[in-house]
């Protein structure tokens, strides 16, 4: 971007240098502009200042003949941005006051009309609050649409047995199924705490003007309903100070992104030579570029390596938060590119991460034989010992004990004949634990467990919850993508999370 445009924008009378009397030095004007990133965000501006444009003109405070005129030349740079023919220079300083050169270019002076009782600060939190809003929604609907793969994956697994870990030592068997849940279960909650964020961030700072709120009657309840909004930001200094909007998304994206890390280690783990659980279809994965058999779950060790810089986001804008003075300073500027990074790194984990769990091959022999290897079901049989009123604590010791002898002598519970049951306990001699699997998951028929019945039971809750959470956000994004189209434009163009 040249260093220097026409007009040199924010530093002319109209923008704010009338009370300067040298011209902003190159560097400054490097150092300080956001119009290199914040472009990003022109039509949140544009709806934004079309918005207050037809509320001055209601109000009475610009004539309706302005009003039209200031509207119809901010239609024409949505236009003209969209068909790629504006270009900024570093003189803009930003989007606002970008945009307004443009329109300056077009009507004139006419334009400074825009401003009258706004500032920026209120203009910058409400189209960064516009812009978090579509792209929170994009994230909603890919972290549901996670959710769904995974679900529509435990389907079909709702008795394929594996071992269950703590420790990543195998532990008792589970279902596949019941397993998969558990993640869908996290993403359930992801899903929530954006939802939460988008109900926390939907309130319109406009009217705050600088930081105290402006001399003129605005009916700033009509501005947020305009642009979809719940209701103005209650207070004019929080309006033009509070990022807790995206530190909340922030922090909704970081979540999100850590539990489909730790999914994507599982991939990994899963995949390897030494579980084998898995495959990943040849599509979704990679080869070696020495080692002509490799073939390596890249999707996953990415998408689990992208927790790095969207951790980091979250920590810097926290620590760039910190310590800030009431109102409006310009470390908030910064707010701006991590939450970009953010969702764009977000998005395309969510973009491919569902595929290749779709296309995963598994491998159910392997799975049920590692299920009940490594005395997976000594807990059943410590149950079996407690259901016959042995103390619990006793009843371990004894399993323990025979758990150790069959490992010195390199057998498993399976090699042991009838007598040797009865030695180990008379309660053995009447009844013999379960020695597969199926029989020992399928014991854990209570609300929560791994029993298929109770995983099948669980499937038809999950459906239902995600259903419901799929119909909040279409009902809440056709709101927003209404308020984002511009007049005359057929078709659901959505808001621009696009770089
Ligand atoms: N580019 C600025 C930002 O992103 C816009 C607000 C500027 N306000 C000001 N008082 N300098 O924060």
């Amino acid at each position: 971007m040249p260093a220097d445009g026409e007009g040199n924008a924010t530093g002319t009378a109209w923008g704010w240098g009338s009370r300067f009397a040298a011209t902003p030095d190159q560097r400054l004007q490097a150092f300080n502009a956001s119009i290199g990133f914040d472009q990003r965000f022109i039509r949140e501006d544009i709806r934004g200042s079309v918005a207050h444009a037809r509320m001055l003109a209601r109000q009475g405070i610009v004539s309706a003949q302005d009003a039209a005129t200031l509207e119809a030349a901010l239609w024409q740079v949505w236009d003209d941005a969209a068909a790629g023919t504006v270009a900024f220079t570093l003189a803009d300083e930003d989007i606002h006051t970008g945009v307004e050169r443009l329109m300056r270019e077009r009507i004139g002076d006419v334009t400074g009309k825009l401003h009258t009782a706004r500032s920026r600060n209120d203009q910058v939190a409400t189209d960064f609050r516009l812009w978090a809003r579509g792209a929170a929604y994009e994230v909603l609907a890919g972290v549901l649409g996670l959710a769904d793969t995974l679900a529509a994956v435990a389907a079909d697994h709702a008795d394929t047995v594996m071992p269950g870990y703590t420790h990543l030592q195998r532990a008792q068997p589970v279902v596949l199924a019941h397993h998969l849940h558990a993640y869908v279960a996290m993403l359930e909650r992801d899903a929530d705490r954006l939802r939460a964020a988008i109900d926390r961030l939907n309130r319109c700072p406009l009217g705050a003007a600088a930081l105290a709120g402006s001399t003129f009657p605005l009916d700033r309840e009509g501005v947020a309903a305009e642009l979809g909004f719940d209701g103005p930001v209650d207070n004019s200094m929080d309006a033009v100070s509070d990022r807790d909007f995206v530190l909340d998304l922030l922090n909704a994206c970081a979540m999100t992104q850590l539990h489909i890390s730790r999914l994507s280690e599982e991939v990994v783990l899963w995949t390897s030579a030494e579980f084998r659980f898995a495959t990943l279809d040849d599509a979704f994965a990679t080869g070696s570029s020495i080692m002509p058999q490799k073939k390596n779950a890249d999707i996953a060790e990415l998408a689990r390596g992208k927790t790095g810089r969207i951790v980091g986001h979250l920590v810097g804008m926290m620590v760039t938060t910190k310590g800030l003075p009431l109102t409006y300073n310009k470390d908030l500027q910064e707010d701006k590119e991590g939450l970009f990074d953010t969702v764009d790194s977000l998005l395309l984990v969510l973009d491919v991460v569902p595929p290749m769990l779709r296309t995963m091959r598994w491998d159910r022999d392997r799975m049920a034989a590692a299920a009940v290897a490594d005395f997976a079901l000594a807990t059943d049989a410590a149950d079996l010992l407690a259901r016959h009123g042995v103390p619990f604590r006793e009843a371990h010791g004894v399993v323990g004990r025979l758990v150790a002898r069959c490992v010195a002598e390199g057998r498993t519970f399976a090699d042991l004949d009838a007598a040797e049951w009865a030695a180990v306990h008379p309660v053995f001699g009447r009844e013999r634990p379960p020695l597969d699997a199926l029989t020992s998951v399928s014991a854990r028929d209570i609300t929560g467990g791994t029993a298929p019945a109770q995983v099948r039971a669980a499937q038809a809750r999950v459906t239902t919850r995600l259903a419901h959470a799929r119909a909040w956000l279409d009902e809440r994004q056709a709101i927003h993508d209404a308020v984002m189209r511009r007049p005359g434009d057929a078709g659901t163009a959505r808001s621009g999370i696009d770089a």
